[in-house]
């Protein structure tokens, strides 16, 4: 598996990771409705080249297909975290995680923070995240229940 930045031609691999990820991973902790909302029919509903581009977005590769991406901010947030649904729980999360937390002490960052669903508060956690707050929010029509978690940057992973 190869860790690598996003290159602008990822982008409908990763528009359809997000569907199939969110609809049958997260499934198992949102509503029919809920994951519908949050990951809309079309795959382009956010132009996902262009925000990708605009941050440190780290993509998994194997045998050329993208099993996985995330995206660091320079402020040190962590937004879109998706591991491909037939790819789940083998430590693709893990690496992809790894190259994000490196880019942060590389930028200096003091922590890593993020708003986990409740299917990745678990991952979160293992990562030595700590939740700061519950919360509930709003994404077209639907509201959902997702956790502020950080992680403050002062000891190096293992
Ligand atoms: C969260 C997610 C990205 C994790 O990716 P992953 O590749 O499955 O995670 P890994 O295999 O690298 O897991 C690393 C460790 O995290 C923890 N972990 C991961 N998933 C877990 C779960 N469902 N329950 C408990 N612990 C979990 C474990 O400690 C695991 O280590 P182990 O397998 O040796 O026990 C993935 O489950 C996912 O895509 N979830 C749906 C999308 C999502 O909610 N993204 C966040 C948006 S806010």
């Amino acid at each position: 598996m190869l860790i690598r930045l996003f290159r602008s031609e990822d982008t409908a691999q990763i528009a359809q990771l997000f569907q199939d990820t969110v609809r049958q991973v997260n499934i198992r902790d949102y509503s029919k409705e809920q994951v519908t909302a949050w990951s809309p029919d079309n795959i382009y509903f956010r132009d996902w080249s262009k925000i990708c581009s605009s941050r440190f977005t780290y993509v998994a590769e194997q045998n050329g297909k993208i099993i996985g991406f995330g995206e660091l901010e320079a402020s040190g947030h962590i937004d879109c975290f998706y591991v491909h649904y037939q790819y789940q729980r083998q430590g693709v999360g893990r690496k992809i995680y790894r190259a994000i937390e490196n880019k942060a002490w590389e930028l200096n960052l003091i922590s890593l923070f993020t708003e986990a669903s409740i299917t990745a508060k678990p991952f979160f956690a293992s990562r030595g995240f700590v939740v700061k707050e519950q919360q509930k929010v709003s994404c077209r029509g639907q509201t959902f229940t997702n956790y502020a978690m950080e992680k403050l940057l002062t000891t190096e992973l293992p």
